[in-house]
C-alpha cells in the first residue's frame, strides 16, 4: 500500500470520506441539474480522481471533457497568467458547464478559468471543487459546490501532487515537512 509510506504526515481524508462527501454534492447537482444537459469539465492533471468519481456518483447522463492549463512560466502562479496547453473539444455555446477541480488554493487558476469559458457563450458556468483553502484565497471565485474547506497546509493524495508524485494516493493528507524541505 503506498498508503503505508509514511511521507504522510497526516491523513486528513480517507477515501470512503471523500466518496461519500463526492456522493452527497452529486445529489445537490442532480437536484440543482434537474432537466438540463451538463457538460463536466476537468481540469487537469488534479481532478481526474474528483472527475471519475462525481461523474459516477451522478445518477444521470453527462458529457465530460478536459482542460489542460498552467500558469504562465514557473514560479508565477500568483500572477494569474494562464495559458492553454490541451483546450476543450466541445463546443460550449448554450451548454451548462460545471467545472470540475481538485482544490481551489489562491483562486487564480479557476478565476482565469471561469472568465476564459463564460467568453464562449455557454448556458451557465459552475464550480465544483472537492478543496478549498479559505486561507491561501487571493481571487474571489463563487463555487457552487465545495467538498471540504481546509487548512493552508500542503496536501497531496487523490489527484493532487507534490512534483507529480503522490496522485494515485487513495486519500488526501499533508505530506511530512521532511519532503519538501
Ligand atoms: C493545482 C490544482 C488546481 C490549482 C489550484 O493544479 O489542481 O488546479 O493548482 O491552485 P490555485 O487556486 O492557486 O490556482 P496544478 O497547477 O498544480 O496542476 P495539476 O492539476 O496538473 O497538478
Ligand atoms: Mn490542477
Ligand atoms: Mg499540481
Amino acid at each position: 500500500h503506498v498508503e503505508d509510506d509514511l511521507e504522510l504526515d497526516q491523513t486528513l481524508f480517507t477515501e470512503e470520506q471523500i466518496v461519500s462527501r463526492l456522493k452527497e454534492m452529486a445529489a445537490d447537482i442532480e437536484r440543482d441539474y434537474e432537466g438540463k444537459d451538463i457538460l463536466l469539465v476537468g481540469v487537469l492533471k488534479g481532478a481526474v480522481m474528483v472527475m471519475a468519481d462525481l461523474a459516477r456518483s451522478l445518477d444521470r447522463h453527462v458529457e465530460m471533457d478536459w482542460m489542460a492549463v498552467s500558469s504562465y512560466g514557473s514560479g508565477t502562479k500568483s500572477s494569474g497568467v494562464v495559458r492553454i496547453l490541451k483546450d476543450l473539444d466541445t463546443d460550449l455555446q448554450g451548454r451548462h458547464v460545471l467545472i470540475v477541480e481538485d482544490i481551489i488554493d489562491t483562486g487564480l487558476t479557476l478565476s482565469w478559468l471561469i472568465t476564459n469559458l463564460r467568453s464562449r457563450g455557454p448556458a451557465s458556468v459552475e464550480i465544483a471543487t472537492l478543496l478549498r483553502k479559505p486561507e491561501a484565497q487571493q481571487m474571489e471565485v463563487e463555487v457552487k459546490y465545495v467538498g471540504f474547506d481546509i487548512p493552508n497546509a500542503f496536501v497531496v493524495g487523490y489527484g493532487l501532487d507534490y512534483n507529480e508524485q503522490y496522485r494515485n494516493l487513495r486519500c488526501i493528507g499533508t505530506l511530512s515537512p521532511h519532503v519538501y524541505s
